[in-house]
């Protein structure tokens, strides 16, 4: 059974550092290419909270429509439920490996699909129907200590859940 709960924290007080390619993350949603490139550019911080067993959400900049540009710091063996997400998910692989396993709704239930290794540079991008939050249904997996860079449609953190 899974029981890690990310914590969410939120974007620091004063301005983010990099804020013009954050801000470029957050406009470029429908643009795989362009999220890929600027994602490549961005420079992690040292100091982003750990969530032992779990991962952390580190918000760092929000749109007042939702949209959203966080890092998560993943320990070892953390995993997230089976989830949903609004039209537009990428994920960014910063450090460490990720293994993101995908799942179909049916009406039979869920059935899985693929199960792919993510490591530094390689992403996910899925861009779905709007105004749901069942689209890319998968579970992420971090397979050693890991980071990534997450920009989102929406508001994230209504995806549905199916743990
Ligand atoms: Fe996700």
């Amino acid at each position: 059974m899974n029981d890690c709960k990310a914590t969410t924290w939120p974007p620091p007080p004063e301005p983010p550092r990099q804020k013009e390619l954050l801000q470029d993350l957050l406009f470029s949603l429908d643009d795989e290419q362009r999220l890929l490139n600027l994602a490549a550019r961005f420079q992690p911080a040292e100091d982003y909270p750990l969530a032992p067993h779990c991962y952390s959400r580190c918000l760092l900049l929000r749109n007042p429509d939702g949209r959203e540009v966080m890092v998560a710091r993943w320990d070892q063996g953390a995993a997230t439920p089976i989830h949903g997400h609004p039209r537009y998910a990428f994920v960014y692989v910063l450090r460490g490996r990720l293994q993101n396993e995908t799942f179909q709704h049916t009406d039979q239930g869920l059935i899985p699909g693929e199960r792919r290794i993510c490591g530094p540079g390689d992403h996910i991008y899925a861009a779905g129907r709007k105004g749901r939050f069942d689209n890319a249904i998968h579970r992420v997996t971090a397979l050693a200590p890991s980071l990534s860079l997450h920009v989102y449609s929406d508001d994230a953190l209504k995806g549905i859940s199916w743990d």
